[in-house]
């Protein structure tokens, strides 16, 4: 007998697939031969709404990108979402958003939407092979964007919140803990983890903590992941130490010559303390809270020169640490793979092959920021563009094959993190790197990833 919630799954799927037909309770409760009213009550004890209402909410929803973005006029908007008249649509339309589709079309703003209430990632194809999860920031936090962590993700990286300027910006010990708090408080609350990101770093980190003599940055260094720790007790069971120590375009000799010769030097932490100061790091983490899986998190890694300094570094610092404390616990337990991938330029074989190779130092690998952008890199947010449908089916694409590869190799991949939910919001949006365009309507991106057979 299947589950019910594979059943409320299809439910959703055919909903989604029918929008623009005529689907309804009626029709739907008649293809999975039940009864209307029984679908009717099951539908709202689960998702405690009216499925009537949901699949009109929908239909509005998704109708905004045919009034932005086609030449269809209002009343063939209307007829292909199921409306028998204009005036129906736009009274339906009004009541939902606040203004009329004419409004929309002349201003453009953004509308709060219903997104689809697929549970693609606590109840999806990937459920039992890794931890899916997204970012958390001040957008995030409430009405439709927390729904849609709530329903979907089961753990959450804060996307600048736990960054070492976010937490302190004075010197002198005064903390800002409150806004962090807050967040990863509710999350917790709503039953998500949390995983931290990011103690070591050479960005969003306050100059006076690398200043002064040698001894003073390795006592802030110190101070400041043990008092973050500390208060993270308990809360946060993984976190980043150590991001982005090594290089871009090592050379075959920047390769040949190990590790610290590929560190990143031009850095305040390593002008401060020297090739030690991410040792140190992992060392000072482990003393201030044993629970804690230790992460190193870079990008770029699908760069075999990138990857073998990474493999090297952790291979080396976690052998003196078993030498040296006779532990078989490792001091590195996970690697976070950020995976900012471009559709230009893609190379699934690289891909592949680091991961193949990160597999055999036996720690935990983990996607930590996953997205796939269609313009080069160019930070901030706001930015999305409509999409070309070539652009768009290549994404897919890419986000398809990178899903079934870590499913393919689940028993190496903790969690997949994606680094926003929404082209809108995404900290690279001109490259609409994300699974939900601005209106959170599903893209295809996402159909090929979410939506495949079981
Ligand atoms: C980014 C955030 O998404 C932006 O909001 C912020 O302005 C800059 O940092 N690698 C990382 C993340 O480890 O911390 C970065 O996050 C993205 C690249």
């Amino acid at each position: 007998m299947r589950k019910p919630n594979d059943f409320l799954e299809d439910i959703l799927a055919e909903i989604e697939k029918g929008l623009k037909d005529d689907i309804n309770a009626d029709a739907l409760a008649d293809d999975f031969s039940m009864s209307s009213i029984h679908l009717q009550r099951l539908f709202k004890q689960t998702f405690r709404k009216p499925i009537g209402a949901y699949i009109r909410s929908r239909k509005l929803s998704s109708s905004i990108m045919d009034l932005l973005h086609s030449g269809l006029s209002v009343l063939d908007i209307a007829l292909e979402y199921g409306f028998s008249y204009e005036q129906t649509y736009i009274i339906s339309f009004r009541r939902e958003f606040g203004f009329t589709p004419g409004d929309l079309r002349r201003n453009r703003q953004l509308v709060r939407t219903t997104p689809p209430l697929l549970p693609f990632g606590q109840e999806s194809v990937y459920k039992n092979h890794f931890l899916v999860g997204n970012i958390i920031k001040e957008k995030y936090m409430d009405g439709v964007y927390f729904d849609m962590i709530k329903n979907n993700f089961n753990i959450v990286t804060p996307e600048n919140s736990l960054k070492p300027v976010s937490l302190t910006s004075n010197r002198g010990g005064a903390y800002n803990w409150a806004y962090a708090d807050q967040m990863v408080n509710q999350a917790l609350e709503n039953g998500i983890a949390v995983h931290g990101h990011v103690l070591v770093w050479h960005d969003w980190t306050p100059v006076w903590m690398t200043k002064g003599t040698k001894t003073e940055a390795e006592d802030n260094l110190k101070n400041y992941i043990t008092d973050v720790l500390t208060h993270y007790h308990g809360r946060i069971y993984s976190w980043d130490v150590a991001n982005e120590a090594i290089r871009d375009g090592l050379s075959a000799a920047d390769a040949a010559g190990g590790w610290k010769k590929c560190l990143r030097t031009n850095v305040p932490w390593y002008r401060a303390l020297g090739e030690n100061y991410i040792e140190t790091a992992f060392l000072t983490a482990r003393e201030a809270d044993p629970d804690i899986t230790l992460y190193y998190n870079d990008y770029g890694l699908e760069d075999p020169r990138k990857a073998q300094a990474v493999w090297d570094m952790i291979y080396d610092i976690n052998n003196r640490y078993g030498r040296t404390t006779g532990q078989e616990r490792n001091l590195i337990e996970g690697l976070g793979m950020q995976a900012h991938y471009q559709i230009n330029g893609f190379n699934e074989n690289r891909v592949r092959s680091s991961l193949k190779k990160f597999s055999a130092l036996n720690i935990e690998l983990s996607i930590s920021e996953l997205d796939v952008t269609a313009a080069g890199y160019e930070e901030g947010e706001g930015k999305d563009i409509v999409m070309s449908e070539n652009d768009a089916a290549l994404q897919a694409m890419i986000y398809k094959r990178l899903f079934s590869f870590y499913r393919e190799n689940a028993a190496y991949i903790s969690r997949v993190s994606m680094w926003g939910i929404d082209d809108h919001n995404s900290w690279i949006s001109a490259g609409t790197p994300c699974l939900f365009d601005r209106y959170l309507n599903p893209k295809q991106a996402f159909n090929a990833v979410f939506n495949t057979e079981k």
